[in-house]
């Protein structure tokens, strides 16, 4: 795929991951859509890419509100005329409970915002995608942490979305692409929040340990490796999981 000139919309795009996803698409020649709910975040994104003589726009949406996303895609489209690739990098991991404790509202919001969100940036952008026979999706994978079953439930829901609608587009004989990808740790607020929580501590230890040894990847690490392994991809790759490092299609 071509990464220059590309409109790339990227979800969670205010922090971690999402932050050095759209530093890097910019500095590659893409043009932007910064999405998420913090403006102020998405604001000082835009400001790093334009400072740096790229291109990029924020657009304010939660993922889980229909209209919400309905304004984004209008909004990349008045501005970019067309959407090349999205990446579904938005998600959450608040709900750090075992099964018999945890608060079933919250639970549901992590699952809400890993499926939903994604689901919902995707029925968005396909139709135009199908349209054009052209088109990149990637959707943001996670792992499956005891003690994180909303965010474990969503992310596993998600693959099995990113699979079943390789195998649509494969049906309608489509060359829009649909990725699943991993990063692995990586230091961001999700697991300074796994770190620095008792709930986080007690279920998943392994997150503070990492963190302080310093076995973990960097936001910009990953944005690297990302545009390096998306620059290769073709549509025989639909469906495929690439990760945790990004550098390999499995
Ligand atoms: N860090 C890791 O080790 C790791 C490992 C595996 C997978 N991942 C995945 O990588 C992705 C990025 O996470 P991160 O580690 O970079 O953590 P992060 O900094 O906490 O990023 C999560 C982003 O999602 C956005 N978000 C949350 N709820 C949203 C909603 N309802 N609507 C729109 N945006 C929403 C947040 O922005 P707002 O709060 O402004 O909305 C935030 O920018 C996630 O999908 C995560 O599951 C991370």
């Amino acid at each position: 795929m071509r990464v220059t000139g590309a409109t790339v919309i990227i979800t969670g795009a205010g922090s971690g991951i999402g932050r050095a996803l759209a530093v890097e698409f910019a500095a590659n020649g893409a043009k932007v859509v910064c999405t998420g709910r913090r403006t102020e975040r998405l604001e000082q994104t835009v400001d790093l890419i334009r400072n740096d003589g790229g291109t990029a726009l924020a657009v304010s949406a939660d993922v889980t509100e229909r209209n919400q996303v309905e304004n984004l895609v209008t909004k990349t489209l008045e501005a970019f005329e067309r959407v090349d690739v999205v990446f579904n990098n938005a998600g959450r991991f608040n709900c750090i409970a075992g099964v018999h404790e945890l608060d079933p509202a919250d639970w549901w919001q992590d699952v809400k915002v890993n499926l939903l969100g994604a689901l919902l940036v995707i029925r968005q952008v396909l139709p135009l995608m199908i349209q054009r026979d052209q088109g990149v999706i990637i959707n943001m994978n996670g792992g499956r942490p005891v003690g994180g079953t909303g965010y474990a439930c969503g992310k596993a829901g998600l693959m099995e979305l990113t699979e079943i609608l390789a195998k649509e587009l494969k049906m309608l004989k489509s060359n829009v692409i649909v990725l699943s990808a991993g990063p692995g740790l990586v230091r961001t607020e999700m697991t300074e929040l796994q770190a620095n929580t008792e709930a986080g501590r007690k279920w998943i230890p392994s997150t503070k340990e990492c963190l302080e040894s310093g076995n973990v990847g960097k936001p910009e690490e990953i944005a690297k490796a990302t545009i390096k392994a998306l620059l290769r991809v073709k549509p025989q790759h639909s469906g495929q999981y690439f990760g945790p490092d990004f550098s390999s299609f499995q």
